[in-house]
């Protein structure tokens, strides 16, 4: 039984990794893909999103979604991180497509889930605008939602505040009421995997996906002096494939809301979410190298 599954995403160079992954693996049947703002504008997301489902040979519908937080909050995108094209400046090298849904990403997701014979996967891997809006009517009707996002122990946008849930910290804590699946980056940053890695991936996706790292490597490399990436968005996705490839536990959580020096950081609450806070680190590195390599 294939499982139904929507990725809620801001391509964005980690993103791109984790539709690749989605799009070539059997487990899944990808209804959908819906765009939010984060990495750069929504225009860029969606753009990129359709154009790298073209380069995957994917008619997966692309559907539009938020171009800022709740309550018209506008912070800074992650240009400086992924390329202003969000994919180092290579989006244009991508296979041509402008075919986007008619639904706006809300629409979207509440048609697709209420037609689906069986319940969705959503893994959301960018800011939780989009998902918070859809729970307004569709709160207990997601049949699993894996959020990439959080930081138990520091950020990285703030020292307090992972980048996903900081672009929209009211949408994180409405969707943390949902008990979501939380990939942190307390996970993601151990999952790092370096150039010789990216150098071997092979075949015209493995090899166009590494095309596409050349700003992001820069960036890691200035920030962290590593020659490393990290695919904090494909983690994700291998758990909304392969559920439970990542070990979770749970815990009692909110966001911080409030617009002081540690909006966006997760705190002790009410929710409970499951967090995951560990894997077999180089399978995970194996079964996606697989994956992402070949024709
Ligand atoms: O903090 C990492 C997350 O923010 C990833 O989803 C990356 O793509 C950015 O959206
Ligand atoms: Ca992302």
């Amino acid at each position: 039984m294939t499982i139904p599954l929507i990725i809620d995403t801001d391509p964005g160079v980690d993103d791109a990794f984790a539709l690749a992954l989605a799009a070539r693996s059997p487990e899944v049947d990808l209804l959908g893909v819906t765009t939010v703002f984060g990495n750069v504008s929504i225009d860029h997301t969606t753009r990129n999103a359709r154009r790298l489902l073209a380069l995957l040979g994917s008619d997966s519908p692309v559907a539009r979604g938020a171009d800022r937080a709740l309550g018209d909050v506008s912070r800074p995108d992650a240009r400086h991180v992924h390329g202003d094209d969000g994919l180092s400046g290579k989006a244009f090298t991508l296979p041509e497509d402008d075919r986007i849904d008619a639904r706006d990403a809300v629409e979207f997701l509440r048609d697709t889930i209420d037609s689906s014979p069986t319940p969705v996967t959503i893994a959301a891997i960018g800011p939780l605008t989009n998902i918070a809006r859809l729970l307004d009517t569709h709160a207990g009707r997601v049949g699993r939602l894996v959020v990439m996002g959080g930081g138990l122990t520091g950020g990285n946008v703030t020292p307090h505040a992972e980048f996903n849930i900081w672009s929209d910290a009211e949408a994180a804590h409405r969707v943390f009421a949902e008990r979501p699946v939380l990939v942190p980056i307390d996970l993601t940053r151990r999952c790092a995997v370096d150039g010789a890695w990216l150098e071997s991936l092979t075949g015209r996706i493995g090899t166009t996906l590494a095309g596409l790292t050349t700003r992001y490597r820069e960036f890691y490399l200035e920030a962290n002096g590593i020659d490393g990436i990290l695919v904090h968005d494909a983690v994700a996705v291998a758990e909304a494939i392969n559920p439970g490839i990542l070990t979770t536990r749970p815990h009692l959580l909110a966001v911080d809301t409030a617009n002081g020096d540690t909006h966006g950081a997760i705190v002790p609450g009410t929710h409970p979410v499951d967090v995951a806070e560990d894997t077999d680190v180089e399978a995970l590195r194996a079964f996606l190298h697989e994956r992402l390599s070949g024709s």
